[in-house]
């Protein structure tokens, strides 16, 4: 099982790399970590991540599953030996499967969420409903971790038979629906959140920025989500290059997932916050931010338990296309390495990240306040898998970029870019120079103190 088949459609890449990118990390983490951490300075170094650290890395990083046709540990396995003669390269496919399994962990809890909004939406439970109200019934169902269990079995289940059945390259003609639809209706909600509330403050707190606001975690966190929203350095789009035909142009099509991803990013913070500033809420509310910000808008709109209905239902698509390429990396790698039959891989992975997840639906209720996390690391077991999240990723993306920059040959790059000659220097200066300073810059600034 070494050579893979090249998806046909040329768009195909384009679409699954859409689909894995955009998700709870664009309309849930990105507006609830800037709000966490001062808005605009947050944004900016969101920003600067994603287009001097994140587009290199994105690039080397659907190069290197182009150019080894393989499952992405097996694939750095096979580019480690033809490439160098070390085996430490090899760690970058065993820690993309940790992380995978981690992220899978709580992001599965939190779009059990979006599956009790698009109840609470469809029954009208929400209409003409204010702001308190609407915080105290995400209170109530936080304080449920029964509730918070059930959707979170049923979510991960959804996509473990998405990915176990191996329908999930069949997705496609419902992405090409899902996400233009997702777009339409967030613009929608903008306008709506820019009638209710407030979008001049929403747009001063997120683009004017003043970089002392930033603390040392927040720079953290900021770099993270970059990697998080991308789908960056864990493998999940080096899986999916492995299909990606050998003519396409790598760099058009990294620079259109990034922009595309951080518009979506941005119009979800738009109309959160402005709803924010109107209803005179806290922008650091924390993880529940985006559930108790948007229905505010669905509950004013005509026709609004539908349309908050369809938006949740839309919100679950894009977080199961994302799980999607969570799981199938590490399936992949299970399959291919000890031969197991690919639904007992799919359920193996699934189930380790399902058990990891019982933290995080505690750390909502029944650890809330006190833990054996608290007593450890001073924060909730969730706060620590997102910690761990902005560590991981980062740390796989600069062994990414250090690896594509350093070990592969001129030759080779020049082969799978087929681009001229000065956009390779510049490409290859970011990712051995730039890239792995910046990471390396964050890191040891941050995690020194994130204990104290
Ligand atoms: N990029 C996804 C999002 O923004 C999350 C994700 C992370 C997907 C890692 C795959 C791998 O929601
Ligand atoms: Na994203």
């Amino acid at each position: 099982m070494s050579t893979h088949n090249v998806w046909t459609h040329k768009g195909t890449f384009l679409l699954a790399a859409v689909g894995s990118a955009v998700g709870l990390g664009n309309l849930w983490r990105f507006p609830y970590l800037a709000g966490e951490n001062g808005g605009g300075a947050f944004f900016l170094v969101y920003a600067l991540t994603i287009f001097s650290v994140g587009i290199p890395i994105l690039i080397a990083e659907i190069m290197l599953g182009r150019s080894s046709r393989r499952s992405p540990i097996m694939g750095m396995r096979f580019l480690a030996r033809t490439h160098t003669a070390s085996r430490a390269w090899e760690s970058i496919g065993w820690l993309g499967a940790v992380s995978a399994f981690v992220i899978l962990s709580f992001y599965s809890v939190i779009a059990g969420w979006a599956i009790h909004y698009t109840g609470l939406m469809l029954t009208g439970s929400l209409q003409q409903a204010d702001a308190t109200s609407i915080g105290a019934s995400f209170e109530a169902l936080l304080a449920t971790p029964e509730l918070l269990l059930l959707y979170h079995t049923l979510f991960i289940a959804a996509s473990a038979l998405i990915v176990g059945l191996g329908i999930h390259r069949g997705i496609e003609n419902g992405l090409r629906l899902l996400m233009p639809s997702l777009c339409v209706i967030l613009l929608v909600v903008l306008a709506y959140s820019a009638s209710l509330g407030d979008l001049g403050a929403a747009a001063d707190f997120l683009l004017t920025f003043n970089l002392g606001e930033l603390s040392l975690e927040g720079w953290l966190a900021a770099m993270g989500q970059s990697f998080f929203t991308l789908s960056l350095g864990m493998g999940a789009i080096m899986a999916y290059g492995a299909y990606m035909p050998g003519e396409t142009s790598l760099t058009r099509t990294a620079i259109t997932i990034a922009v595309l991803d951080t518009a979506v990013a941005v119009i979800a913070g738009l109309a959160i916050f402005a709803l924010v500033f109107g209803a005179g809420l806290d922008p650091g509310e924390g993880p529940g931010l985006m559930f108790v910000t948007l229905p505010l808008a669905f509950a004013e709109m005509p026709g609004g338990a539908l349309l908050g209905g369809i938006f949740f239902i839309l919100v679950l698509g894009a977080a199961i296309s994302s799980a999607i390429s969570m799981i199938e990396p590490v399936a992949a790698y299970l399959v291919e390495r000890f031969d197991l039959p690919r639904p007992q891989a799919v359920a193996a992975m699934v189930i380790a990240s399902w058990a990891l997840g019982l933290l995080t639906v505690m750390s909502f209720n029944l650890w809330a306040d006190d833990s054996l996390f608290h007593r450890l690391f001073d924060r909730s077991a969730f706060d620590v898998l997102e910690l761990l999240t902005n560590i991981l990723m980062p740390l796989g993306g600069l062994l990414i970029a250090l690896f594509a920059g350093w070990a592969l040959t001129h030759g080779e790059v020049l082969k799978e870019m087929h681009t001229n000659e000065r956009w390779f220097r510049i490409w290859r200066f970011l990712v051995r120079f730039v890239a792995p300073t910046a990471v390396a810059f964050v890191f040891l600034h941050t995690i020194p103190q994130v204990e104290g």
